[in-house]
């Protein structure tokens, strides 16, 4: 599974690129907005610490906007994925776009329906919001099992199932049980994957024993 980290805000980004954690990036009007910086600017220096996939989204609603814009964005770096909402407009710029050969991560996706249709739009990758469903008390989880089944029924839709609106370590275990491909996670909640009490516990009794013996490695 890979993991994109879901901020706008470098420092972030470069704190984690040592763990070899980070395989792209994804961010949204909102985490632009927070971020306090001209869109092409954070997502130019994003592109330049980050290989993989970066996800840039376009907020015209009319598909022949969305188009130029997204082709705007495009040429920021090769490693942009526009990213598109799952409208009607956004299905057709997507068409073109995908068509073009540009990377397109279709989000806002809460049915297993509008991803078999972003699928056949061409999108390379379609982004349920577990977190979002959730919140209205709807299964989120359920949505990537349908997705994966579904998107296993046709193996000629290649479009990957990237796990979105992710809130907690609970969210990612179960996101790589249902086969996401890729889930795209908050820097605090990748933070959190890698706490368990029992290993600090064990850390301190094994620290604590080897004091005892004098000795040390180096
Ligand atoms: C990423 O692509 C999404 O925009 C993001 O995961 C949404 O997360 P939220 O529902 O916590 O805002």
């Amino acid at each position: 599974m890979r993991f994109f980290i879901d901020t706008a805000e470098i420092s972030e980004i470069e704190a984690l690129l040592p763990s070899g954690l980070v395989d792209g990036v994804t961010t949204n009007p909102s985490l632009i907005a927070k971020s306090g910086q001209k869109i092409t600017d954070v997502i130019a220096e994003i592109c330049k610490i980050v290989e993989g996939p970066v996800s840039a989204e376009v907020t015209a609603t009319q598909a022949d906007k969305m188009v130029e814009e997204g082709r705007y964005l495009a040429e920021i770096a090769d490693n942009v994925a526009i990213k598109l909402p799952l409208t009607y407009d956004g299905l057709v710029a997507c068409n073109t776009l995908s068509q073009e050969g540009h990377m397109i991560n279709v989000t806002l996706c809460f049915s297993a329906n509008q991803a078999l249709l972003a699928a056949k739009a061409g999108a390379t990758f379609i982004s349920p919001f577990i977190g979002r469903l959730d919140d209205i008390n709807i299964d989120g989880m359920e949505l990537i099992e349908e997705i994966r089944d579904i998107y296993d029924n046709y193996p000629d839709l290649d479009t990957e199932i990237l796990a979105a609106s992710i809130r907690s370590a609970n969210h990612v275990k179960q996101s790589a049980l249902a086969g996401a491909d890729v889930a795209t996670i908050p820097p605090k909640v990748v933070k959190d994957l890698v706490k368990h009490p029992l290993t600090d516990k064990g850390l301190e009794i094994f620290l604590a024993d080897w004091a005892k013996t004098n000795q040390s490695i180096l």
